[in-house]
């Protein structure tokens, strides 16, 4: 039951009025960049002002500014018959004026107590500007690299997924949801959107049941469970049924399985997308079934306004489901304080004050360097020397500017920025030491580049080849069928590779990228992705030393596109290649069943040593703990980070299992020479799955399991499940 406000409120409303609730729409008294959702551009200002006034709109979105949000939310509080606030939502998603590393880069850290801290650091500066809500995070599972959306989300993986996926809720949110720099998250795309046909953005998603309940459904669940009270559909349909109007989806699990209190809003114009979608016949029968299924707000259609009263009045939508979905939207509202106080976060005075904000400069930097992937360090090419090195500085990264956040950042403050080049020469002793030359374009050749790129690299003692995407090649709709780098950055990375002077490729990248020649070859490859306004310095910190790398891929590297999807945790095949034999077995004609780099990889400038790990009992009782412990070690010469990994797998079970699964990390920092024990704790519950009757539940048997360094490595030990007297086939969990 709601509040009594809320039900006071509900008892007053029109039909009209309660409609207007569930509109969202794109915020034209304040577009930061009208170019973004060009449709919106129709509406004016007024237009936007008149619709607050009538009680047409239940919240704005994408636009910023505090001085203008009060305006509007005077006139929703004043002039409007009811004075319901709105709710002003952006698309903050890794960063606000600060830009952090975009979320796949920031989940390589593998630390999601650094996502929480940005995300809070976001939160801090979005609230300031005048936005309520944003539409983040993206816990999307993206197997597959061609699709761009990958960047957005944390990688390929389950647990990394939920780990990360419910830190950002915490971050955004912050302790105490009326608070004025609490954000409120909204998980999305709900769901499997990262399951697209081929990678391609807004393709039809044909998945198993099993395969969506455990792998793409648990994020939404860990960011539930951390306190997300909003979630946006996907635009892709899940067999044969759009998500937007999927009732299994957006009533019988959300709601009805997990309890879900919070409001679901669509994705932009994803109502009307049942049209085009052939499933719904017209926007009338669009907005029938995208509301019955579930969905709440309407984002940018305008369908639930136009059509909604009538579906009421004539019955086809019974009025107690209107009223449910307008309580809810109101409950949200309520939750972050609005009706005590509508002009939460929107005080132009701490807009000022958080428009810089130093601390957040340190931590942009400290997130841009931790996300940083080493993926090889032949002849310990680096750390670079900050003095008595000269190092030529190549590649159409280096002085570059306009790829410096990577996609969905709308408000990044691009006059703090730091380039590659400024990044290098602040670190440097002797500047003089620093050669610059672009060698090419993003995707074209320039003229004398790579003559110019060839002299500075013989003239130097090291090239650092900074190559990769265009920011606009990962985000929505940026599907690519070849995950290569662009032609003319390969042409200059041969030449360059060609003067034998060693190299060090720096990819920025929006998703993992198939590596070829010159750059696969190269002594040292490090994966920057996109680390936002510290780039320049969070580079710095790595290649010259001052940081350990510690970073490790949330996603597999490949050997080649044609091999997505790619990822570790695959169902086993009944023809695995074998070292000895690899005709008839499950691989390419061309290449092997493996990646370049796999899930979890990554170096720093030390080593370590795993010992073997040591299960607490080898019969792990049905309701029982095991504990697995296992000595690391500092082997090399300086201190640094390390990413525990354990993975199990399940060796006989009723449905075909993963070759591995990750089931917990841990990122150690240790001094040279110095041990940690590590353990890790496992229950049955890590190691349930839905079976082939939907059931979920685990299995008893034989595990194998793994404490390693990434999802290829380690020796596996083995440990059994015991049943619970009845064998606990099946039984849900
Ligand atoms: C479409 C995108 O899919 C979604 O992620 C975003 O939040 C909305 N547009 C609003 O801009």
């Amino acid at each position: 039951m709601a509040s009594s406000r809320i039900e006071s409120l509900l008892a007053r409303m029109t039909v009209e009025e309660k409609v207007g609730q569930l509109g969202v729409f794109a915020d034209m008294v304040r577009p930061f960049a009208p170019e973004v959702n060009p449709e919106a551009n129709v509406s004016n200002a007024e237009q936007v002002l008149q619709q607050v006034r009538e009680g047409r709109v239940g919240s704005l979105f994408n636009g910023v500014g505090a001085e203008l949000g009060r305006q509007i939310q005077r006139v929703a509080v004043e002039e409007s018959r009811l004075g319901i606030p709105v709710i002003l939502a952006a698309d903050v998603i890794h960063g606000m004026r600060t830009v952090f590393p975009i979320p796949l880069g920031e989940a390589a850290s593998f630390e999601p107590e650094l996502a929480e801290r940005t995300a809070r650091a976001t939160a801090v500066e979005a609230t300031a500007a005048g936005i309520h809500w944003t539409y983040a995070p993206a816990v999307d599972i993206a197997r597959d690299q061609r699709w761009g959306r990958g960047a957005e989300g944390a990688g390929e993986d389950v647990v990394l997924g939920c780990a990360f996926a419910a830190a950002r809720v915490r971050g955004f949110q912050g302790g105490d949801l009326r608070a004025a720099d609490a954000l409120l998250a909204t998980p999305k795309h709900f769901a499997a959107y990262g399951a697209v046909a081929a990678g391609m953005e807004y393709n039809t998603v044909d998945i198993a049941p099993q395969t969506l309940r455990d792998v793409h459904l648990p994020p939404f669940q860990a960011a539930f469970a951390a306190g997300a009270l909003s979630v946006m559909t996907s635009f892709n349909d899940i067999n044969g049924v759009p998500a937007s109007a999927n009732r299994e989806l957006l009533t019988e699990i959300l709601r009805g399985e997990w309890n879900f209190p919070g409001v679901v809003i669509s994705d932009y114009t994803a109502d009307m997308e049942l049209i085009a979608h052939g499933y719904a016949s017209d926007a009338r029968d669009a907005t029938r079934k995208a509301f019955l299924a579930g969905m709440d707000m309407s984002m940018q259609s305008g369908f639930f306004a136009d059509h909604l009263p009538a579906l009421v009045e004539d019955g086809e939508v019974p009025v107690e489901a209107l009223d449910a979905a307008v309580r809810r939207v109101l409950e949200l509202k309520e939750a972050i304080g609005l009706f005590d106080d509508p002009y939460r976060s929107l005080d132009p005075a701490r807009e000022a004050d958080a428009s810089y904000l130093p601390a957040h400069d340190a931590l942009a930097r400290d997130a841009a360097r931790r996300s940083i992937v080493l993926l090889k360090n032949e002849g310990a090419v680096l750390p670079l020397r900050k003095a008595g090195q000269r190092i030529a500085l190549v590649g159409p990264f280096a002085r570059d500017r306009e790829n410096i956040e990577g996609c969905w950042t709308l408000f990044g403050d691009k006059s703090r920025y730091v380039t590659l080049e400024a990044g290098l020469r602040a670190a440097l002793a002797d500047e003089a030491l620093l050669a610059v030359e672009p060698g090419c374009g993003l995707e074209e050749p320039l003229d004398g580049g790579i003559d110019a790129a060839v002299a500075a690299a013989r003239a130097a003692d090291v090239v650092v080849l900074a190559l990769g995407e265009p920011q606009r090649y990962s985000g929505e709709a940026q599907s690519r069928t070849e995950i290569v780098l662009p032609a003319a950055q390969q042409a200059l990375a041969e030449a360059v590779a060609a003067t034998d002077t060693p190299l060090v490729v720096l990819l920025r990248n929006g998703r993992a990228l198939a590596l070829h020649g010159a750059v696969r070859d190269a002594q040292a490859i490090a994966v920057t992705w996109f680390l936002g306004t510290q780039t320049g310095h969070g580079v710095a910190d790595v290649l010259f030393g001052d940081y350990s790398p510690s970073a490790r891929l949330p996603v597999s590297f490949p050997l080649a596109s044609g091999q997505q999807p790619l990822f570790y945790n695959h169902p086993r095949t009944g023809r695995p290649e074998l070292p000895e034999m690899k005709e008839f077995k499950a691989r390419w004609r061309e290449i092997p069943d493996a990646p370049l780099y796999p899930f979890g990889h990554g170096l720093g400038y030390t080593t370590f040593e795993y010992g073997v790990p040591s299960p607490s009992t080898g019969r792990l009782g049905w309701d029982e703990t095991l504990t697995v412990t296992t000595t690391v070690t500092n082997t090399g010469a300086v201190a640094g980070e390390e990413v525990v990994q354990l993975y199990v797998h399940d060796r006989v079970a009723s449905r075909v299992r993963p070759v591995r699964e990750l089931k917990a990390f841990r990122k150690i920092a240790l001094q040279p020479g110095e041990s940690a024990q590590v353990a890790f704790t496992l229950d049955r519950h890590a190691l349930a799955f839905t079976n082939p009757r939907g059931e979920y539940g685990a299995e008893p048997g034989l595990f194998d399991l793994w404490v390693c360094a990434d999802a290829l490595a380690g020796e596996a030990v083995q440990f059994e499940l015991l049943g619970s007297g009845d064998s606990g086939l099946g039984i849900r969990d």
